[in-house]
């Protein structure tokens, strides 16, 4: 087991250097000695960041569910993969075994079959946080298509634009969804969605609220009766390891979500052995990721990482604070959870509800926390390390990305040393680079730049879905022969880096990432709405929130300012969904923008912020009067 379970600062650093002096060498052990393949690679990579080119071991053939599933059964085959926590805590929690999990896959993997899916098709999976999400993910896995999750809490026009970019055959759904004391009608969006998805030739729909729902004669099929016929068995397609696995949708600053293609063989490898490290785990834990599947930290850390590892994931239905304040705390005292890993903004939220939530339960089975999706600031750190950790467990702040398919800068619990609100050093493979705006890398601590990873590792995403100038020009263009990552960092005086966030257009909202071209797209739709810019602002537990700058056709016009507002974010709501709501609109006679008629958003970011005393140079403005006016009329 050589490398593969790093337990000391030493071990870590020694992995390392052998992980940048000979990546093929490393990563091939790493691929040889813990996985399955049914065939073994020609070459471990091969890579061109100017086309840009990755290919992670060329040749190979495997199938991702057997070594998530198949090479379990002999000796795990009773042992729980997924707890499966429900929404309302008096419904009782499932435990489903391997063995089980594996039956149910290979039942799933027929249907889809038996419904006319086959190898390279698009799939769209959205469904709420059930086992039958997890098991259509690797049904879809089992033969080959590839699976497009969105995130059931998106609008059905999101949904419909996602379908729509991979043109997938088939959707599978549930008739509708749990949320805290409400429930959502999830097949109505779909049913709404595919009125302009004319690629979508079936739907499955999986039974939750049993709610009343219409089927559309031909398309709309439940799940149930097709599992219960299903054979029980079956046998893997056999794939290339770079074969897509799936296709998930992240928000860019510009325009139309970006289908992100991740492929077999490089994913696996990395999301495994990241697993394995990153929470320590060990056989018998029972490991918590509160993420939804829907985003990649729930690919890569409740779905394909645990399972790989042969390790207990749990799903958890539900939210945070229902029935009250206390579920989190709740879940890990009954299920004795050992990794917990949420994101800072759960962690605001709940460390404003005072300390007698978490004082009530038992949470002496955590060993590691974990925190992932946004800049963890000081006071949550604290708040998290003492009332939830009693300082004894080690936070990992992991810093990745949809892109990177795995954590990339991060503590290793019980072996990297932590410091509040810093990601710490970079996981074996991982070369990061800052740099200046000149493009130039700076070398040295103490320094702060642009982050960059100057070399390939198995998980980053190949290419975008049907664009792959886009692909090139969003992650390759800005520096040469480097990955950009959209983030700032700065390097301390040890080498630790943290994260600073985002340099571009893309604000990360209560974890979620938001870019703002698309929110101001749906607000521009507004009849009334001329022009709009949006910029984030910080906010107390969502980390930022959004502030619109909104320009109306008609000034003279008198129009109830709440009114529109409601207007505007009902737009936003129906085009992207409620996680894009605005929490301040104001409304101006103009915006401030360059001669070449650029909108000037650093100026509305400090607005926005109340940060006006250095408003930086506005020399170059069109129109610097409109600064004052706005200035004036801040929210
Ligand atoms: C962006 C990626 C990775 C899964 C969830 C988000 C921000 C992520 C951290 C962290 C500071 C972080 C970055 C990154 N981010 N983790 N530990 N510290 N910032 O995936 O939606 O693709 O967002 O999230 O800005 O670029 P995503």
């Amino acid at each position: 087991m050589s490398n593969y379970h790093i337990k000391h600062l030493e071990e870590y650093f020694q992995v390392y250097r052998k992980s940048v002096r000979n990546p093929e060498s490393f990563w091939e052990e790493v691929a040889e000695e813990h996985f399955v393949w049914r065939k073994r690679w020609d070459k471990v990579l091969s890579w061109d960041f100017n086309k840009p080119e990755i290919r992670w071991f060329e040749g190979a053939k495997l199938n991702i569910t057997e070594n998530c599933l198949d090479r379990h059964l002999p000796t795990k085959g009773d042992k729980t993969a997924i707890i499966f926590e429900p929404n309302d805590p008096k419904e009782e929690a499932q435990h489903i075994t391997y063995k089980q999990l594996y039956e149910r896959v290979c039942r799933m993997a027929n249907v889809l079959t038996e419904q006319g899916i086959s190898k390279g098709d698009r799939v769209c999976i959205y469904l709420p946080m059930i086992p039958e999400l997890a098991v259509s993910v690797l049904a879809c896995a089992r033969i080959g298509a590839i699976h497009s999750v969105v995130f059931a809490g998106f609008s059905a026009n999101a949904l419909a634009t996602r379908i729509n970019d991979s043109e997938c055959k088939m959707v599978i759904t549930s008739d509708g969804s749990y949320r805290g004391a409400k429930t959502i009608d999830l097949k109505g969006i779909v049913d709404e969605a595919l009125k302009s998805c004319p690629c979508v030739e079936t739907v499955l729909v999986a039974k939750r609220i049993n709610s009343e729902v219409k089927m559309q004669e031909g398309r709309d099929k439940w799940l149930q009766p097709l599992l219960d016929h299903a054979y029980q068995d079956c046998s893997a397609e056999v794939m290339d390891s770079e074969d897509p696995l799936f296709i998930l949708y992240t928000s860019g600053s510009t325009g139309q979500p970006k289908g992100m293609v991740h492929t077999i063989g490089g994913y696996m490898v990395y999301t495994a052995y990241t697993f394995k490290n990153v929470f320590q785990y060990r056989d018998g834990d029972i490991y918590w990721c509160t993420a939804d599947v829907g985003w990649i930290t729930g690919h890569s850390y409740i779905v394909y990482g645990p399972l790989a590892n042969g390790a207990t994931t749990l799903m958890f239905e539900g939210i945070p604070t229902f029935p009250d304040s206390g579920r989190f705390w709740q879940v890990v005292e009954k299920h004795k959870v050992n990794q917990f890993y949420t994101a800072p903004t759960a962690i605001r939220a709940l460390a404003k509800e005072g300390v007698e939530h978490v004082e009530a339960c038992d949470l002496s089975s955590i060993k590691v926390l974990g925190t992932v999706g946004e800049p963890i600031n000081e006071e949550a750190w604290h708040w998290y390390n003492e009332t939830v950790g009693s300082k004894k467990s080690p936070i990992v702040d992991t810093w990745w990305q949809t892109e990177t398919g795995g954590v990339m800068i991060t503590p290793l619990p019980f072996v990297t040393p932590t410091k509040p609100t810093y990601a710490t050093l970079p996981f074996p493979g991982i070369q990061p680079a800052l740099m200046d705006e000149q493009g130039h890398e700076i070398s040295g601590n103490q320094v702060e730049g642009r982050l960059c990873i100057k070399y390939p590792w198995p998980s980053i995403a190949r290419t975008i879905w049907g664009n792959h100038q886009r692909y090139k020009d969003t992650y390759f263009s800005a520096f040469e022969n480097m990955y950009f990552t959209g983030d700032g960092a700065l390097r301390d005086e040890v080498g630790y880096y943290r994260i600073t966030g985002r340099v571009d257009d893309v604000i990360i909202v209560s974890g979620h990432n938001l870019g703002t071209a698309p929110i101001e797209d749906a607000i521009n739709e507004h009849p009334a709405v001329a022009e709009s810019a949006i910029v984030g602002f910080p906010h107390d537990i969502k980390g930022n929130a959004l502030y619109g700058y909104v320009t109306l056709k008609d000034v003279g016009e008198s129009r109830d300012h709440n009114n529109l507002r409601k207007e505007i974010n009902q737009l936003i709501s129906d085009r992207i969904g409620p996680i894009a709501k605005l929490d301040k609109i104001q409304f101006t006679s103009g915006l401030p923008k360059t001669r070449s008629g650029k909108i000037m958003r650093r100026i509305l970011r400090k607005i926005a912020s109340k940060d006006t005393s250095n408003l930086g140079d506005t020399s170059t403005l069109l129109n610097p009067e409109v600064v004052q006016e706005i200035m004036d009329n801040a929210l």
